[in-house]
């Protein structure tokens, strides 16, 4: 087992009814001046924001408020919010939403103490200080309520890069999963492969033997497997709600990921797709995942066997290895359109055509990705163009 760091100072708050106490938990943490970030219209509708709003004037708390983000959230809002921060002299970012809500508010946390563009943080720069952020949280995919990392895009090129550091760790994430229940069923779906994406791309490693990291990822992916059709068939089941919602935290804390090396090629090949077609990063995921498993699995049979066993419950071919590790990838994507996501280009909205973009837009040049399999950019071109293909 590799030597590791997990720092995961979050103050999860988890339940019913949760978010009517984000005013005593903003005064626990030194607020007095806080930034009520939210998205389109989903938390004005629910009265999850006047709820909000009420818990912070009951606790005194002052708030001013900047909505607005859109899914894959773009830089011109962070300036906006950066400038805003600033002026009313915010203490503290309060995100309302989902992962692209939570990753804009930290984005603009950075930036508020920083004298250049934040843009530096999303082209290589580790942040060293930023605001306090603190998040209701309101579905469970992209694991930003516990993780140190934002993903936004830049419009001026529709660029998606990624920014981390331990300073943007959310102080506290209340999570109610009942506010998950207005969910439409495909942004369900897409959170949760998101959520088992987050669990393969550690789960896929070099490093031998980390037996309790395996143990805890599968655990998360048999959750999953077992709760999101559940979902799916009932929006109000709130016992599969809660369990899909707290594995989508511990699925990107990083706590199924320590102790070895991981790999995250399929998120950078996938946040192409998502900054060219403006998809969902779920589904993109959902179109990707797969592909990539179907290039890298020879690199080690065994491991895919393990996942085809463990996780989807084939049977094992002794004789011939790759017939289950091959079974278990077509379990996957089955389970994937079982619950309504994209498998291939036509479904997702891409266009094989486009993948020499796509290949430029990542930027490898002549290098090799870092992960299981270092990929090249002819590696990538041929992901994608098993994605854009793939059938059942
Ligand atoms: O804007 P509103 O009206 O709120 O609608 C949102 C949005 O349209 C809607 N929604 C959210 N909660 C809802 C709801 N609709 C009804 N009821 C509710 N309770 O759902 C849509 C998607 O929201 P979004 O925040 O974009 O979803 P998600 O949490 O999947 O976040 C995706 C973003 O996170 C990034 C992705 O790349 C993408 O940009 N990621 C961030 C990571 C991180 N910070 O650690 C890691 C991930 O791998 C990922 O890359
Ligand atoms: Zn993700």
């Amino acid at each position: 087992m590799n030597g590791f760091n997990f720092f995961s100072p979050t103050e999860f708050v988890f339940g019913k009814g949760r978010e009517n106490e984000c005013g005593e938990f903003v005064k626990k943490y030194g607020g007095s001046k806080v930034l009520i970030h939210y998205g389109g219209q989903s938390a004005v509708k629910s009265g999850l924001l006047d709820r909000v709003k009420a818990s912070l004037d009951k606790s005194g708390i002052y708030w001013c408020e900047l909505g607005g983000v859109k899914p894959n959230p773009r830089d011109t809002l962070v300036y906006q919010g950066i400038e805003l921060c600033r002026s009313e002299k915010v203490d503290l970012i309060l995100a309302v939403g989902g992962g692209s809500v939570i990753d804009s508010a930290k984005a603009i946390a950075m930036g508020v103490p920083y004298e250049g563009d934040f843009w530096d943080f999303y082209s290589g720069k580790r942040p060293e200080k930023a605001l306090p952020v603190a998040t209701v949280l309101t579905i469970a995919a992209a694991g930003s309520e516990g993780s140190g990392d934002s993903v936004i895009t830049k419009e001026d090129g529709m660029l998606k890069r990624g920014a981390g550091g331990d300073c943007l760790r959310p102080r506290f994430s209340i999570m109610d999963p009942e506010l998950t229940q207005t969910l439409p069923a495909y942004q369900t779906a897409c959170g949760a492969t998101d959520i088992m994406a987050h669990v393969f791309e550690r789960y896929f490693t070099n490093t031998p033997e980390v037996e309790i990291t395996d143990r805890l990822c599968e655990a998360v992916l048999l959750t999953m497997v077992k709760e999101t059709p559940r979902v799916i068939a009932d929006p109000n089941n709130y016992e599969a709600r809660a369990n899909i919602m707290w594995a989508g935290t511990v699925a990107h804390t990083n706590i199924v990921g320590v102790g070895r090396d991981q790999d995250w090629n399929s998120h950078g090949i996938e946040h192409e797709l998502s900054a060219l077609y403006d998809c969902a990063h779920g589904a993109g995921l959902a179109v990707i995942m797969p592909a990539w498993m179907e290039f890298v699995y020879k690199h080690n049979i065994m491991r895919f066997c393990q996942m085809a066993t463990r996780v989807f419950g084939c049977n094992m071919d002794f004789e011939n290895p790759e017939n289950t590790a091959l079974a278990g990838i077509r379990a996957f994507r089955t389970f994937l359109r079982g619950i309504g996501m994209p498998i291939n280009f036509a479904e997702l909205g891409a266009k094989e055509e486009d993948i020499p973009v796509l290949v430029e837009k990542f930027g490898l040049g002549y290098g090799l990705t870092w992960g299981f399999v270092r990929l090249s950019s002819a590696d990538i071109a041929e992901i994608y163009r098993i994605a854009a293909r793939a059938e059942i």
